[in-house]
């Protein structure tokens, strides 16, 4: 009975010619069932527009194949914000970050860069492109908030603020009240920055929860030591100018009852890696595989301490490798270049050693930024968010090395079309919901 009114809530959302019958679930013909059944919403991917007025989360639907259809948009409470790219004008990435959205259970949490502020909704089981705030937005105890860590078992969501008062701070998130401040996280990372930060060089890039929830990272971009060479995404390996600040992976303890270590342990990157961006949990190894926007991406092993030993893996040709996410059905990693808009497919063995599988070249200067892989069905799918195409592209990914595009959706006109603001500089985040 439940499911059959459910099958009438959604004709509404989809044809409105079906409205008449949306009141009684047990009078709806069976032909309307069987539509409803075809066209149900199994989930939605999640960015956010970061406009400077209005932060808005943009939500398209995940059809049954995988494949993408525009959605619907929700106010995240407060304002977005742009970091300063001076003396380059500002581009897409206006955050410098990966995790600006986070999906966790039948919750999503984001950030107001431009407010302060962290918020966290309820996502709705019928249609997942509606979202419903739980609670209010809440202070995120510093500036310019870019990223979000959720630890699903214990319920805590961190944030991590990029600004002048940067750092991190985390919360207990509940059903009812929505985001609760949990005291002994605020903790400082200590950097130099401004409000809104200038970067993409010396700022924060992301916050990521170890696979056992043990400890919480944050990494935190070098800078290039002559001034007037440093804010470029393109900063190039052979550059003679890079070197000495290589910036670091920030490591606190997490307490079992969530609260943090008083400071944290820092981990730079080896000979070679220079701007940490992107964290992604290598499965069973007590590591994680770092992006890194000068040179490719790093192996951090954190299997003896805080103190990571880590080894770069260059990409040739790269430009600004930043944003990685990792398919359980390929046992491989997606990492996307904003400079050269491709997606390399890499591995990491069992030794920790890693190595590119596959590249992709997607649209060039479509700027491929965050990433994000989900299961549909059984089948892995990863999303790339392409700010400067007003695009997501959609690979299916059925085996190592088989990643193929089966879908470039462009939601420009269905934004405009809908009142929605969408700056291509602004576009941030990606993440996924999937009805389990
Ligand atoms: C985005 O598009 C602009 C305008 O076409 C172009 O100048 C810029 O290089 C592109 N950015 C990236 C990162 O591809």
């Amino acid at each position: 009975m439940k499911s059959l009114t459910s099958a009438s809530i959604f004709i509404i959302a989809g044809h409105l010619a079906f409205v008449s019958f949306s009141v009684s679930a047990a009078g709806i013909p069976a032909i309307c069932q069987q539509s409803a059944k075809q066209a149900a919403v199994h989930g939605a991917v999640y960015f956010i527009n970061n406009d400077g007025n209005a932060n808005k989360i943009i939500a398209h639907e995940i059809q049954q194949d995988g494949t993408l259809k525009f959605g619907a948009s929700t106010w995240a409470g407060g304002r977005g914000s742009h970091g300063n790219e001076a003396p380059a004008p500002n581009g897409p990435d206006a955050l410098f970050s990966q995790g600006a959205v986070k999906v966790s259970g039948n919750h999503l949490f984001t950030i107001n860069a431009g407010s302060n502020t962290a918020a966290m909704f309820e996502i709705n089981q019928e249609n997942p492109t509606k979202l419903h705030m739980v609670g209010t937005p809440v202070s995120t105890g510093g500036e310019f908030p870019m990223a979000m860590a959720v630890d699903s078992k214990r319920g805590q969501v961190c944030v991590a603020n990029g600004g002048a008062v940067n750092g991190v701070q985390c919360f207990k998130a509940d059903n009812k009240q929505g985001l609760i401040e949990i005291q002994n996280t605020l903790r400082p990372l200590n950097i130099k920055q401004s409000t809104p930060p200038t970067g993409p060089a010396g700022t924060v890039s992301h916050i990521l929860f170890s696979e056992d929830g043990t400890k919480l990272f944050a990494s935190v971009k070098g800078v290039p030591p002559t001034p007037g060479t440093s804010p470029s995404h393109i900063l190039q390996l052979s550059d003679p100018l890079i070197q000495t600040n290589k910036g670091f992976i920030a490591t606190w303890d997490v307490n079992p009852d969530g609260t943090l270590s008083p400071s944290f342990k820092s981990s730079p990157p080896s000979k070679g890696g220079l701007l940490p961006f992107s964290m992604t949990v290598i499965p069973g190894k007590n590591s994680i595989l770092n992006t890194d926007a000068g040179v490719g991406f790093s192996v951090f092993d954190f299997s003896k301490g805080d103190q990571a030993s880590s080894s770069v893996i260059p990409i040739n040709g790269q430009k600004a490798t930043c944003w990685s996410s990792f398919s359980t059905k390929t046992g491989t990693f997606f990492l996307t270049d904003i400079g050269t808009s491709t997606v390399s497919e890499v591995q990491v063995d069992g030794n920790l050693k890693g190595s590119i599988v596959k590249q992709y070249p997607l649209a060039p200067n479509s700027a491929t930024i965050d990433n994000e892989v989900a299961t549909v069905n059984g089948k892995d799918f990863l999303y790339v968010l392409q700010p400067n195409a007003t695009s997501i592209s959609v690979m299916s990914l059925p085996s190592a090395g088989q990643a193929k595009v089966v879908q470039t959706f462009n939601f420009a006109d269905d934004a405009k079309k809908g009142g929605i603001t969408v700056d291509a500089n602004n576009l941030q985040g990606m993440s996924a919901f999937v009805k389990a």
